[in-house]
């Protein structure tokens, strides 16, 4: 076996998966390549290993991107103490507004009929960008290429398939907050520059869109408590007002809890549901919630999209940064 066979496997995966920049695929190829760079990788606590954080470490130390392995590498030998520390201090948390271009259809449907305001309560909400979705104008777009739009602000704008419940009007939104193992403060410019740090380099359309939904969520930031959303929940749910109807959603975030955990998470929500305590929007990879993903028809359930749920039930396959939907 490789000396650093579990680098190898890991940055060799992630070069098939990183299509979308051309660069991260050089330099993945690079590292696996290059024996010295893995000995330095494989020196981080597992966790820690991951090609997303690691880029992002070496790019916050001066390595240029888009740009060559040869920049990469040169940053990772010269400044490792530096590089090391950052990415020990700081993780992946990349906050994706294009996402609610596919929530906003199911946060809809979870809106009570008399148009009364909802309480949304993101669990996983990094900097909480995705707690203002009436503050963006969408634009979903018809396979015949007739498109439906609804909203002020910066445009979000979705592909979308199926019959999708476009709704006739954003709903009102009288109560936002979440909670975040590490949440970050949209008023701090250091964590900002990190979250856009974060995006991939050659990925422009995302970096203009986190700038306008760093300034949205800054002008009236949202409530947002540190803690494990498991945990901290049930004591969040009861502490919001009365006139509000509460909707507890997620998107990119479950993945991160261990399978069993995983399972606590969807036993918790499905009994909050069921006693009538909140609607619940999901919005996570093929599998990471199996229970939902099996609701699905069988001929989707392959699927490797993101799989939109409403209260535990799979409704929509959706892109990862919401740029696609197909409704069940
Ligand atoms: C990839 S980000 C997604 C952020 C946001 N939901 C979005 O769609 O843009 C995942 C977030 O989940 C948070 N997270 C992971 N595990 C968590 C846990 N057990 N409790 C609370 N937050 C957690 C991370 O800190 C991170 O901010």
């Amino acid at each position: 076996m490789e000396p650093y066979a579990d680098v190898v496997e890991s940055y060799a995966s992630f070069a098939r998966e990183a299509a979308d920049s051309p660069c991260f695929v050089e330099w993945s190829n690079g590292v696996v390549g290059d024996p010295e760079i893995q000995e330095l990788i494989a020196t981080l606590p597992p966790v820690k290993q991951q090609p997303n954080l690691v880029y992002a470490a070496a790019r916050w130390h001066g390595a240029p991107a888009p740009g060559p392995y040869a920049g990469l590498r040169e940053v990772l030998l010269t400044s490792w103490d530096a590089v090391r520390g950052t990415i020990l201090a700081r993780s992946t948390q990349t906050n994706e507004v294009g996402r609610l271009a596919t929530l906003l259809p199911a946060l809809a449907q979870c809106s009570p009929l008399d148009g009364g305001p909802l309480a949304l309560l993101e669990v996983g909400a990094s900097a909480g960008l995705n707690l203002f979705p009436d503050h963006y104008r969408y634009v979903w777009r018809h396979e015949d290429g007739t498109s439906y739009s609804l909203g002020e602000g910066p445009e979000l704008s979705c592909d979308i398939t199926g019959d999708v419940p476009l709704p006739a009007a954003v709903p009102a939104i009288g109560w936002r907050g979440g909670v975040d193992l590490n949440p970050l403060d949209v008023t701090d410019e250091d964590a900002m520059a990190w979250l856009t740090n974060l995006v991939w380099p050659e990925q422009d359309d995302r970096r203009d869109r986190l700038a306008a939904a760093i300034e949205v969520a800054a002008a009236d930031p949202p409530l947002l408590v540190a803690g494990d959303l498991v945990d901290t929940l049930p004591d969040l749910l009861d502490q919001l007002p009365g006139d509000v109807s509460p909707v507890v959603f997620h998107s990119a975030v479950i993945a991160y809890l261990e399978p069993a955990r995983r399972e606590d998470f969807h036993d918790l929500m499905s009994g909050l549901v069921r006693a009538g305590r909140c609607r619940w929007v999901s919005n996570e990879g093929a599998n990471v919630l199996p229970r939902i993903s099996r609701s699905m028809p069988e001929s989707r359930q392959r699927s490797t999209r993101f799989v939109l749920g409403v209260d535990g039930h799979a409704v929509a396959l959706t892109h990862g940064h919401g740029r696609t939907m197909e409704w069940l």
